[in-house]
């Protein structure tokens, strides 16, 4: 098993339930903020991290995310013979050309366990990270993101790591919940995991965020598993699974995350990242100051 994470398993097959009718036609994952679609800020996270092999758990209805991620010829002449050489570079730039984007089809949406189940005859015996889109990871100015810490973690502590953060009790029907042990500086070790408790029974009120870095242990695991809540295979029970074997970390990251699988998160990143960008930033703030 590599020490470094290279591998990246992005699970895109879910349907967007709650952004239709936007949603009707094209992924959840392509809904921009600003100018970028999520799944781009989260392929840039992997990137970031050194991670190269990108792999897309896919369903129907996801064309668009492949061909984001392909060339496109008709595209490009044109904005070529027409001079436009910035938006060129911009539309070329998507994906770096060291980076390789694979996809595999989901035939039914089974749950999260099974998207990274279809993922294994890819990563085989290396550990990998996983990343859903829909959670809009920032890390702190000018430090590193998300998923560059949890690497960086991983060629240290070379365990299992979830990304977590405290959520108001109220919410925990929403996560998987840990509860933890002090390990050492933002590492908590896991003693028990359960999908979306309701607030009375939940052990704790530390959320796994959609950041993981998983050993491939966690492919057996998933594969002894049922189906758990909501008659899906959870990734939740496939990592409670994982614990009798070997140690897995919470991990509190350092930034900010935006739910963008809900209205009110994907407009809060859409003001954040509207505020921040170099050509709206600026006018953006006016407008919003003299609104009051
Ligand atoms: C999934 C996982 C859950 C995790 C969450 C993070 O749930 O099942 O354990 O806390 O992602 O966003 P979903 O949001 O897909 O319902």
């Amino acid at each position: 098993m590599s020490r470094s994470i290279k591998k990246a398993v992005f699970p895109v097959a879910g349907l967007g339930s709650r952004f239709l009718p936007a949603t009707k036609a094209q992924p959840k994952e392509m809904l921009p903020i600003v100018d970028k679609p999520l799944i781009q800020y989260a392929v840039e996270e992997a990137v970031e991290a050194g991670i190269t092999e990108m792999i897309f758990i896919t369903g129907r209805n996801k064309r668009a995310i492949e061909d984001h991620f392909d060339k496109a010829y008709e595209l490009e002449a044109e904005l070529e013979s027409a001079g436009k050489q910035q938006l060129l570079e911009l539309v070329r730039s998507v994906i770096p050309k060291n980076v390789n984007c694979m996809y595999i089809r989901q035939p039914m949406a089974l749950g999260l366990g099974h998207a990274v189940l279809c993922a294994k005859p890819i990563v085989g015996d290396d550990a990998f990270a996983v990343l859903l889109a829909d959670d809009f990871m920032q890390g702190e100015l000018n430090g590193p993101g998300v998923m560059a810490q949890m690497t960086t973690t991983f060629a240290r502590e070379q365990s299992s790591l979830l990304g977590v953060q405290d959520v108001p009790r109220a919410h925990t029907k929403q996560y998987g919940i840990v509860s933890t042990e002090p390990f050492a500086e933002r590492l908590e070790k896991v003693g028990a995991i359960v999908e979306k408790p309701a607030p009375e029974h939940a052990p704790s009120t530390l959320a796994v965020v959609g950041r993981y870095v998983l050993t491939p242990r966690i492919f057996s695991c998933l594969e002894k598993i049922g189906k758990g809540a909501g008659g899906e295979i959870q990734l939740t029970d496939g990592i409670e699974a994982l614990m009798q074997y070997e140690t897995v970390l919470a991990y509190r990251y350092q930034g900010r995350r935006f739910d963008c699988g809900s209205k009110l998160g994907y407009l809060q990143a859409s003001v954040e990242i509207g505020l921040q960008h170099a050509e709206t930033g600026a006018a953006f703030a006016d407008w919003l100051g003299q609104r009051g």
